[in-house]
């Protein structure tokens, strides 16, 4: 695969960051968890930052702390990774989807009313990759059902609403460092939040509840516990890495965003699909992938077309493959069907994810439209003599 849809941009900064951990004696608890969320936080504005384990674990957390539990909803985009749901699912409380707008991929906001209950607590919106959900309409809605409102950000760091990062508009935002995402850890997550009481709960429950860090014992090893938690924590070696990488988001997204504008271009009026839009106004992406949505009449054809780029050494991938509703779990426990969602439905079946990361340039951009020009070309030629 010479044009991979993504990998991990680790150059001799993260080693180097790495081995000073590993040289050193403190593996947790260290200094460099604080520094990763002071850099963090001074990246996308945010009053306050708290590093976790994982994107998921940092949203199970947010719900944890908020007490949701059995009896208790919470709003969920259709169109998501399964993290976003089962987040809520592992509470107890039960997560209400909602179809997605088929321009954007986004949660329809139009419909989010209609699925609000007196057992709705929260909103839960995902900026499906990397174009941010319009929050002004959301936070009207959450306002008028005094809702909480979680922004599910795995895939939106450096993505803005109104000049203002995503994750700060809603009560919190959460994000991922999985290898394929704007930066990595490797494994790591981080909330942004502008409540400084609630940052303080999350600090607390991320570690077992426990009442001092290690640097305020006065006594080593002693401490009290005053409330449930997790091990929810990032390590040193994790945070080293982040570090390095929040240096070089600012260029990790200029490219991105060149790459993202010459496929764009290239693939414009290629016959038989059409391309997610990415917008750079009011609501800007922050260009995680392209994503085509082929016509209804290639729909069957996606795994042939997906293969017939590997065989050109172009990568792709799918985002997601099907509504998390239509999923074995959620289907058999709440009996939704395959009727329902359509909008999340044909995104799942139609579209394709393009590289448009910063291991690759224009002339990598030009091979992908190239290859899928062709394909398509091909494709309707041998459709239209059968
Ligand atoms: C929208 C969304 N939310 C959450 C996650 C889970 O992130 P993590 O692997 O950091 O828990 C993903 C993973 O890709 C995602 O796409």
């Amino acid at each position: 695969m010479n044009i991979p849809f993504a990998i991990p941009m680790i150059g001799q900064e993260e080693r180097d960051a790495v081995r000073e951990v590993l040289d050193g004696s403190i593996l947790v608890h260290g200094p460099r968890a604080t520094i990763f969320e002071q850099a963090f936080a001074e990246f996308t504005g945010a009053p306050h930052a708290v590093s976790v384990s994982s994107c998921t674990a940092g949203m199970h957390l947010i719900y944890f702390a908020m007490g949701y539990g059995p009896g208790d909803e919470v709003i969920v985009p259709a169109q998501t990774h399964v993290a976003t749901a089962h987040a809520v699912e592992l509470t107890g409380a039960k997560p209400v989807f909602v179809d997605s707008e088929l321009e954007t991929g986004n949660i329809d906001i139009s419909k989010i009313e209609a699925a609000i209950s007196s057992r709705t607590r929260a909103i839960v919106v995902v900026h499906y990759l990397g174009v941010p959900v319009d929050m002004r309409q959301v936070l009207a809605i959450a306002k008028r059902h005094n809702l909480f409102v979680l922004e599910d950000c795995a895939l939106s760091l450096g993505a803005k609403v109104d000049g203002v990062h995503t994750g700060l508009q809603g009560d919190a935002g959460v994000f991922s460092f999985y290898p394929v995402k704007h930066i990595t850890t490797a494994e790591g997550g981080m909330v942004i939040l502008r409540d400084g009481e609630l940052a303080k709960q999350l600090k607390l429950k991320k570690a077992f509840g426990v009442d001092r860090t290690h640097g305020e014992r006065k006594v080593p090893g002693m401490y009290d516990v005053i409330t449930l938690g997790f091990n929810y924590r990032m390590s040193e070696i994790h945070a080293a890495i982040g570090i390095e990488q929040v240096k070089k988001l600012p260029t990790f997204l200029t490219k991105r965003a060149e790459n993202h504008q010459v496929l764009s271009e290239y693939l414009e009026s290629t016959d038989g699909l059409r391309v997610l839009p990415a917008p750079m106004g009011r609501l800007t992406s922050c260009h995680y992938c392209l994503a085509i949505i082929l016509d209804d009449g290639f729909a069957s054809k996606r795994a042939q077309i997906m293969d017939l780029l590997t065989t050109q050494g172009i990568g792709s991938s799918v985002y997601y493959p099907q509504p998390v509703p239509h999923m074995s779990y959620y289907r058999n426990k709440y009996g939704y069907d395959d009727t329902q969602f359509p909008n999340a439905a044909r995104l799942s079946r139609q579209s394709i994810a393009l590289p448009v990361g910063p291991h690759l340039g224009s002339r990598d951009m030009k091979r992908i439209a190239g290859g899928i020009k062709k394909i398509m070309e091909e494709m309707t030629c041998s459709m239209s003599m059968s």
